[in-house]
């Protein structure tokens, strides 16, 4: 069991990957991250720009770590998207957003503990052309 409690940070380890290598993403603290989607999001999310609206029960996660002035590699927290039945929350479009810590706390989730403390990822993510989504930049793609 991880330390947050999360199932998801127990098994998004196993889900598939769709970045080529760990790039730096300066919307996310300018850690190094990765791009991993679970079975019933993955063929969606693999459509990128092009597809519609991605079904309820997909999860993406995102986890990411930095780089020391020393080379010391550090945990970074966990980002989690999940899509939620329709109705869950109109100003997310449905998802759920979840940020871990690397301790395993859990800072907040749409409409749950802390809810308020995740509502920037909202402000950012529903400018996305599809569904909230904002994928990988293009070189990093596989
Ligand atoms: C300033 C804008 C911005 C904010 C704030 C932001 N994100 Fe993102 N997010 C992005 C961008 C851009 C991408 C895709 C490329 C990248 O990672 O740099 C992304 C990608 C993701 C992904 C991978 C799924 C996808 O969209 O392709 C997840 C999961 C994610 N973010 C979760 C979160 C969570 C959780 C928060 C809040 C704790 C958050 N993000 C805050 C801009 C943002």
């Amino acid at each position: 069991m991880s330390a947050s409690g999360l199932e998801i940070a127990d098994s998004y380890g196993a889900w598939e990957q769709f970045n080529t290598v760990a790039y730096k993403s300066y919307t996310h603290g300018g850690r190094f991250v990765n791009n991993i989607a679970n079975g019933d999001g993955a063929a969606s999310y693999g459509e990128y720009e092009d597809g519609a609206a991605l079904p309820v029960g997909t999860v993406l996660a995102k986890d990411s770590f930095a780089v020391s002035g020393k080379g010391t590699v550090v945990a970074g927290p966990l980002f989690v998207m999940e899509k939620m039945p329709a109705g869950f929350d109109a100003e997310s479009q449905d998802w759920r957003y979840t940020l871990v810590m690397p301790n395993g706390n859990v800072i907040g989730t749409t409409n749950g503990a802390g809810s308020g403390d995740v509502a920037f990822c909202i402000d950012c993510h529903v400018y996305a052309e599809r569904d909230s989504v904002l994928f990988i930049p293009e070189e990093f793609r596989m």
